[in-house]
C-alpha cells in the first residue's frame, strides 16, 4: 500500500489484503481486508501506532523505509496478531524503540510474541505520551474485542485511533469512507462478527467519544472516517435495544420433511405481517447471518435428527448465535426425526447463555401431517403475539 498523508506529521503506512477471503479461518470477508497502521510524526520523537498482519511485515517496513523517520515508539492498541504481529520486526529495525501499552497488553505480547520485557514502556487510562509538537493520549477500552484493548486520541490533530473498534474488512484504495450502503453494510458486518458479543461495554465507550467529539477516527481495518457522526451513529443503533418485526430461520433439511415445515412456517408468518430471513444452513454466509441478528428479536432453528441427535448444521449455528451474544428475545426449535432422539436437548444446551424465551418446539415423528401443520401455524400464532407485545408491528 502507498504511503498516504492523513494530516500534516501523520502518515498511514499500513497494509491492504485485497485477496483475503477468511478471518480466524472462520469469517468470510468477501471484500478483503486492511491492517492499517499510522507513522505520527513529532517534533521530537515519532510513534508508530499499531503494525500489520505478519504476512504483510514487509511491506510495511518498505513503508517505514519510504519516510525515512525513525520510531521511537510503537503504540500496541491490540495484542491481537493481524495488528501486534509485525513488532517483532519493527523491533529490530528500531532496536531502541519501546513498545508503549498497557499492563495487560504487555503481557499478551509477551505471550504471543516473545517480545522482550525490558521492550516495553507500561502506560496506564488517560496517561499522555509526548513527541514533542504532538502528545498521544490512551483510553483503556476493554474488551473491544480483547480484554486488553485501548484507544489512542492524537491530541492536538483530534484523530482517534481504535484499532477494532468501528473498522471494517473492506479493502479500498480509497483512504476515507464513502458514506454509502457499501461501507455501512461492511461495518455492520464487522460489528456483528466482531463486536456485538460486547455491545454493553461499546455503550459506555460511544458516550465519551461523542464526548471527545473526534474529527477523524482511524480504525485498524478499512477505511477511515472523516465525518465521525457517521459511524458514531451507526453504532448507537446497533449496540440500542431497538429491534425489528423479523424472523430468522437458519435450517437444514435431509430428506425434505423438514423443509415442509420451513416453508409452512415462512408462509405463515408473512401472512401474519412478519419478515423471515431463512437460512439454508448448508450455504450459510455467516457474516448475513450475523447481520441479520443485530437487530433480530426471534430466531427458530430447523433441523432433523441425524441418529440420535441434532444435525451438526444446526448445532454449529446455535452455538455460534450463543457466542455472538445477541439481542434475541425468543428461540424456537423445530424438525422431523426418525425413531427419537435428543435433538432439542443438544440445541437447547447450545444455547444456554441466550436470555430468550423459548416457545413449544414442534417435533414431527417422519413426514408431517396437517396435525403437524397446524403446530406449525400455532407456532407462528405465538410469535406474533410477542411480537406485538414488544410493539415492533
Ligand atoms: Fe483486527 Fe482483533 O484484530
Amino acid at each position: 500500500m502507498a504511503v498516504i498523508e492523513v494530516k500534516q506529521g501523520v502518515l498511514s503506512v499500513g497494509s491492504i489484503h485485497w485477496e483475503r477471503r477468511l478471518f480466524d479461518e472462520l469469517i468470510p470477508i468477501p471484500d478483503g481486508t486492511s491492517y492499517n497502521s499510522f507513522l505520527i510524526i513529532g517534533s521530537e520523537k515519532t510513534a508508530l501506532i499499531d503494525t500489520v498482519d505478519p504476512e504483510k511485515t514487509r511491506e510495511l517496513l518498505e513503508n517505514l523505509r519510504k519516510t525515512g523517520a525513525k520510531v521511537d515508539y510503537v503504540i500496541s492498541n491490540h495484542a491481537e496478531q493481524d495488528h501486534s504481529g509485525s513488532i517483532p520486526a519493527v523491533l529490530e529495525k528500531f532496536p531502541n524503540a519501546k513498545v508503549v501499552t498497557n499492563a495487560k497488553c504487555k503481557g499478551m505480547l509477551m505471550d504471543h510474541l516473545h517480545i522482550p520485557e525490558e521492550k516495553f514502556l507500561v502506560i496506564k487510562d488517560k496517561e499522555e505520551l509526548s513527541l514533542g509538537n504532538k502528545t498521544l493520549r490512551f483510553y483503556m477500552a476493554p474488551w473491544v474485542h480483547w480484554p486488553e484493548t485501548m484507544l489512542t486520541y492524537l491530541v492536538e490533530d483530534k484523530i482517534l485511533f481504535t484499532c477494532d473498534l468501528f473498522g471494517s474488512h473492506f479493502a479500498t484504495s480509497r483512504l476515507y469512507a464513502e458514506e454509502d450502503a457499501k461501507v455501512l453494510e461492511d461495518a455492520k458486518r464487522y460489528y456483528a462478527e466482531i463486536m456485538m458479543p460486547f455491545r454493553v461495554q461499546i455503550r459506555k465507550y460511544l458516550k465519551w467519544i461523542r464526548e471527545m467529539n473526534p474529527e477523524i477516527i482511524a480504525p485498524s481495518h478499512g477505511p477511515l472516517w472523516k465525518n465521525p457522526d457517521f459511524i458514531i451513529s451507526a453504532y448507537e443503533d446497533w449496540v440500542s435495544d431497538r429491534l425489528v418485526n423479523k424472523v430468522l430461520l437458519p435450517y437444514t433439511s435431509m430428506h425434505g420433511s423438514t423443509r415442509i415445515l420451513v416453508d409452512r412456517l415462512i408462509n405463515s408468518l408473512m401472512e401474519k405481517g412478519i419478515g423471515v430471513v431463512p437460512f439454508d444452513l448448508a450455504k450459510i454466509d455467516l457474516g448475513r447471518f450475523a447481520i441479520e441478528l443485530v437487530d433480530a428479536p426471534t430466531l427458530i432453528l430447523a433441523a432433523p435428527t441425524v441418529l440420535v441427535g441434532a444435525h451438526p448444521l444446526a448445532i454449529y449455528a446455535a452455538y455460534l448465535t450463543n457466542a455472538l451474544r445477541p439481542k434475541l428475545k425468543f428461540f424456537g426449535f423445530m424438525g422431523s426425526y426418525g425413531w427419537g432422539g435428543k435433538a432439542l436437548d443438544h440445541i437447547l444446551n447450545q444455547v444456554s447463555s441466550l436470555k430468550v424465551e423459548t416457545f413449544e418446539p414442534v417435533m414431527v415423528k417422519g413426514l408431517p401431517g396437517e396435525e403437524d401443520l397446524k403446530k406449525v401455524d400455532s407456532l407462528a400464532e405465538a410469535i406474533a403475539e410477542k411480537h406485538k407485545e414488544l410493539n415492533i408491528f
